[in-house]
């Protein structure tokens, strides 16, 4: 890396997992009218994450996703116009004109009798801001990405900058700004960055307007405005309240689900039609259960907050439930099959163990609360697929099928995440991968009609989350 003697800023951004690599990518194909790089970047890890630091700087990703353009612009950044780097030198960020801090805050929901409780790990973010402090220059902005507990940049990322420039005798205040991602990880992965919304507030009127011109050089803000808010606090509130409320929404509708299974209904038909209604139209399906970083966690941050900042005990009840029914979400998969038969000494397929189609995150995934359970039974073996994922970091020892024509030994296959693999298997190659007289849990509405029908006439079981209807096309048959 060579950056000396270009006077383009330095964009440093500070973790680079799923978000930050995204983000540093999008910086980095960022260009001037004449087509030139705007920044220079560079990502920066822990030194224990070397290896991945060395794939990112032969531009290969790191994981496999949907979104073809990803690995294009990481190559044309770090291969092409070499205005992107990865290290694990932190002593670059002395460089930076504008830090990106992309950093884990981990919350862990813990279950104890019936309370939901929590487990706060600060210090790896906390250690990031240090070395922030430690490091950067006195008018390097701070963007914080982080999803952090309303009032953290006031209360904790402020006072850690500051007490570190302190030590450095800088007296001027820290430059920083709260500004959310929205990132979808998946087939729109970098234009959901680029080409989408944003709230941000600065935590000072300075802060605020280099904010803005950032985030104006980099995001579509002509097609998708800024939206701006007058404190850090608003901006933190916002990005857990959007999704504690998309959590609330997906756990509404499951008690919709087990009544509408009873009542031999297709809910996915019904809600079909209630979209209909403008007013109406971001009800949720039924499905799998709720995996992934951020709608697990994000309504804990809330609570945090409350109880640690503000001395109340509100308790946000409503919240807080969706987690805990979302969490038991993907055990439904087992009352409909113990009404078709028993689990011991099964063999079952799980397919798909990311949280999310067409991309390979595990993290918090409801296939593994599922098979977790499925274990607890005598003589069960379970195995899993998933064309994004090779290894389980979560279930090391999980066996995993290499290929969807090894299904033909299992007696039970649940269809768990709505990888366009699966919804592109046609009817005549389900049958063929299926073992006679098994029985398929179309979990997260992978089968339409026309095949589960013809599995049914064809002997295969077929049972779904939120498909009451099934009972009734089979005594039709
Ligand atoms: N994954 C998503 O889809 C998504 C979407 C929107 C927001 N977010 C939020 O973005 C943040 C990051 O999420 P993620 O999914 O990228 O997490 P991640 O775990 O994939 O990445 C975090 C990275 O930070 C690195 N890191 C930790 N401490 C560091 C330090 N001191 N210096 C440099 N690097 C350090 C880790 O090694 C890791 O590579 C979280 O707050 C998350 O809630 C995530």
């Amino acid at each position: 890396m060579n950056f000396k003697n270009d006077t383009k800023p330095i964009v440093c951004v500070q973790g680079m997992g799923f978000v930050g690599l995204a983000m540093a990518t999008v910086v980095a194909n960022t260009f001037d009218q004449n087509n030139h790089p705007l920044y220079n970047v560079v990502g920066i890890d822990l030194p224990q994450k070397e290896s991945l630091v060395e794939k990112i700087n032969k531009a290969q990703l790191p994981f496999i996703t949907e979104d073809k353009s990803f690995a294009i612009e990481l190559q044309r950044a770090v291969l092409k116009n070499k205005n992107f780097t990865a290290s694990t030198d932190e002593n670059l960020l002395s460089l930076a004109d504008i830090v990106i801090v992309d950093v884990h805050l981990n919350i862990l929901k813990i279950f104890a009798e019936n309370n939901l409780e929590y487990n706060f790990d600060r210090r790896p973010f906390e250690q990031a801001i240090r070395t922030l402090g430690r490091l950067i220059k006195k008018d390097c902005l701070v963007i914080i990405e982080t999803t952090v507990p309303p009032g953290f940049c006031k209360n904790v990322v402020e006072p850690i900058l500051k007490d570190e420039f302190g030590k450095r005798k800088i007296n001027s205040t820290p430059l920083i700004v709260h500004s959310y991602e929205r990132v979808m990880p998946g087939k729109e992965y970098l234009s959901s960055i680029r080409k989408y919304f944003r709230t941000f507030a600065g935590i000072d009127k300075k802060s605020s307007k280099l904010g803005r011109k950032f985030l104006t050089s980099v995001i579509d803000t002509k097609q998708y405005p800024l939206k701006q808010e007058d404190y850090t606090e608003a901006s933190e509130l916002a990005k857990i309240l959007e999704n504690s409320y998309r959590a609330t929404n997906i756990a509404f509708i499951y008690e919709w689900t087990l009544l509408a299974e009873k009542i031999g209904v297709n809910l996915f038909s019904i809600i079909e039609g209630i979209k209909y209604r403008k007013t109406h139209s971001n009800i949720m399906k039924p499905g799998f259960g709720v995996g992934g970083y951020c709608l697990t966690k994000d309504p804990l941050l809330a609570l945090w907050s409350e109880e640690n900042f503000y001395n109340l005990n509100y308790g946000l009840p409503f919240s807080l439930k969706a987690l805990e029914v979302n969490h038991k979400m993907p055990l439904h998969v087992i009352d409909l099959i113990l009404e078709k038969t028993k689990l011991e000494g099964k063999k079952v397929a799980i397919l798909g163990i990311s949280y999310r189609e067409d991309v390979g995150d595990s993290r918090f995934s409801p296939a593994k609360v599922l098979f977790e359970e499925l274990l607890k039974y005598d003589g069960l073996k379970c195995s899993v697929h998933d064309p994004y994922i090779n290894s389980w970091s979560e279930v090391p020892d999980a066996h995993f099928i290499k290929s969807i024509s090894e299904l033909i030994k299992y007696d039970i296959v649940v269809l768990a995440t709505r990888h366009n693999q699966y919804l592109n298997i046609r009817k005549r190659s389900w049958l063929s991968f299926l073992k006679d007289r098994s029985l398929i849990v179309d979990a997260n509405n992978i089968l339409d009609d026309i095949k589960i029908k013809y599995l049914l006439v064809n002997k295969i079981d077929v049972i779904g989350v939120g498909k009451g209807h099934i009972k009734r096309m089979k005594n039709k048959i």
